[in-house]
């Protein structure tokens, strides 16, 4: 017998919903119910032009053939495998793609289902890096304020914004922080990488002063950070942040689960700042956002210290029962032969200037504050209504799904992170929209 409260099928309370306002949500629901490139359809046959590549993951666009049929195909043919001692073929076929495409020296991946999990698997690799090396009084971690490195607990303990930490009790031990590079007052309206604030990377040398580089395990940054509200990290500071990790021996980590696959116009930020971290976070764009799945890159020099030992024995103990998943491998493949066949993993860099005249052409909007961009990534910040924090942004959000458009909101932070498909005149009509929202007095 059900014990629902309410046998509707449309009943909205059995489930709570993440990152949502969930009593506003379910008073005046949003419902996606089909997409297609770079709409979406709602629930009332309305038609939303996508600002935000769903949650910055869809970056070919919206039920792309090649991977609808792949999955499909997959599902029919095998449909799980375990991934403890026993492997299937498209697993180890999208390894060797992923490397082809990352930066010279990333030889060896690992699988997770989001980027929350790549986030701790590349942390416990860390840890267990320098132990299997005999230097295990690494232990510590470094992260940096408005970090967002997702929501398990290594995640939040590296990651920097408050409301995702201060419910959780005492998290990681062992974890410092490197202060933001935010500088509005000196870099407000900059286009591309601010000119102020790269020397804040010395603070880390500071850290390392403070405990001892020889406590110290890796470094988390994500090169541009977005959920905090698209930070663009000021020239020459991930450079600093390498000097000074490979000055003391601790490994590099970026975070690339928004800014991997093409989304700055080369396949991944490190190979754009031309930066080369030790290891390099991904999920989302992986596979179109298509079926959950993360993949951690590592360096030979860090997965040729795990193999060693007797044969028999499990060299590194960490994974998960869907790591390599086929449908999700499958579903994986078939984005890459997306991205290449359309070239998606380096258009961002020729949409971008055009993208970056159109984003700052906002400038004289009312309550714009600051405007930010970098490849096909863009964050309009609105003066905060006074008292009502992510009251003005949210507002924008609820206006502009009802015009028709899909923009996210971090804070008093419009963020932007199309679709790669997305053309000049759908940028048009997105900047043209959101300034029509910014003028409707909210
Ligand atoms: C930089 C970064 N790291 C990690 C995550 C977490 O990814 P997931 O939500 O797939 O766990 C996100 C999600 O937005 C992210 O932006």
């Amino acid at each position: 017998m059900s014990n629902r409260l309410n046998a509707t099928p449309n009943d909205l309370r059995a489930f709570w919903m993440p990152f949502t306002s969930n009593r506003q949500f379910k008073k005046e629901p949003r419902m996606f119910v089909s997409a297609k490139d770079m709409h979406y359809k709602t629930h009332d046959g309305r038609t939303v032009l996508d600002g935000t590549a769903g949650l910055w993951c869809v970056n070919a666009g919206h039920c792309r053939p090649l991977i609808t049929e792949a999955i499909c195909q997959q599902a029919g043919e095998l449909d799980y495998a375990p991934a403890f001692q026993l492997g299937h073929p498209k697993a180890f076929e999208l390894a060797n793609r992923l490397v082809d495409i990352a930066p010279e020296g990333f030889n060896h991946v690992l699988y997770t289902n989001s980027g929350s999990e790549s986030v701790d698997t590349a942390l416990k690799v860390a840890l267990a890096y320098h132990r299997v090396k005999g230097d295990g009084a690494r232990s510590r971690l470094i992260g940096r304020e408005r970090g967002y490195h997702g929501v398990n607990f290594g995640g939040i303990s590296v990651g920097g914004i408050v409301s995702n930490r201060k419910m959780f009790g005492t998290l990681l031990s062992g974890v410092d922080h490197m202060p933001h590079t935010h500088m509005p007052d000196k870099n407000a309206f900059t286009k591309g990488e601010p000119e102020h604030g790269g020397d804040i990377a010395t603070e880390l040398e500071r850290i390392v002063t403070l405990h001892d580089a020889s406590t110290i395990a890796a470094v988390i940054v994500e090169p541009v950070a977005g959920s905090t509200g698209v930070l663009i990290p000021p020239k020459g500071y991930l450079q600093k942040l390498r000097e000074i990790c490979t000055k003391h021996g601790i490994l590099l980590i970026f975070d690339e689960v928004i800014t991997g696959y093409g989304r700055l116009g080369t396949p991944f930020a490190a190979q754009y700042f031309d930066v080369m971290p030790d290891m390099i976070v991904t999920a989302k764009g992986l596979t179109n956002g298509v079926v959950p799945m993360g993949a951690v890159f590592v360096t030979s020099e860090i997965h040729d210290a795990f193999m060693q030992g007797p044969e028999h024995m499990i060299e590194f103990f960490h994974g998960y029962t869907y790591s390599g998943n086929p449908i999700a491998s499958a579903a994986a493949i078939a984005t890459l032969d997306t991205y290449r066949d359309e070239g998606l993993l380096t258009r961002a860099a020729t949409l971008a200037p055009y993208w970056e005249n159109a984003l700052h052409s906002l400038r004289d909007c009312p309550h714009v504050i600051d405007i930010r961009n970098i490849g096909l990534i863009g964050a309009i910040e609105l003066a905060p209504i006074a008292g009502e924090p992510t009251k003005r942004a949210f507002s924008a959000f609820l206006k502009a799904y009802e015009n028709g458009l899909l923009i996210r909101t971090t804070g008093d932070t419009i963020a932007l992170s199309p679709p790669l498909i997305i053309t000049e005149a759908q940028i048009d009509e997105l900047v043209a929209g959101i300034r029509q929202v910014l003028e409707s007095g909210i």
